[in-house]
């Protein structure tokens, strides 16, 4: 009996948790700035990317809207604000183009809604209603490297 039901649930439960794609891994995704990560400006912000070889992508460590945590960003910025340091995924939190820095207003801006951010993520001017998504992050082992929490896509 209950080799039966094992063997009738197994197709469901399968379909419901699939395997991972083949050759997909969480881990520290390492990105390479211009420059040491501590001679970034204090006050703006600096683009990053998740590597496209493999093909890669950050991890929402949290988020609000458009954006949770556990989502993938490609790319994102390092703000350097009073000597702390953050890092945020550059999907805007209202259905999640890419926010842009505008470095003379010092906040950012997304082209689709008109969406605006302060440089602390938080919001500036709707229709957004959440901040930015941070991605966790640590410095790397050179000086201008950084590892963010992300994922390799595997493909
Ligand atoms: S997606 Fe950014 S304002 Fe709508």
């Amino acid at each position: 009996m209950t080799a039966t039901v094992v063997t009738g649930l197994l197709p469901i439960l399968v379909y419901f948790w699939p395997a991972p794609p083949k050759g997909q891994s969480k881990g520290p995704i390492k990105v390479t700035l211009d420059k040491p990560f501590d001679q970034l400006e204090d006050g703006t912000a600096t683009k990053i990317l998740a590597p496209t070889s493999p093909n890669s992508a950050f991890i929402m460590a949290d988020g609000g809207g458009d954006n949770q945590a556990g989502e993938l960003a490609f790319g994102g910025y390092i703000v350097k604000q009073g000597g702390d340091v953050k890092v945020f995924a550059q999907n805007c939190s209202h259905l999640g183009c890419s926010v842009s820095f505008n470095q003379d207003a010092k906040s950012f801006d997304c082209p689709c809604h008109g969406s605006r951010f302060h440089i602390d993520g938080t919001v500036l001017h709707g229709p957004a209603a959440y901040p930015l998504a941070h991605l966790t992050w640590k410095k790397g082992q050179q000086p201008n490297e950084l590892e963010v929490d992300g994922l390799v896509l595997g493909f």
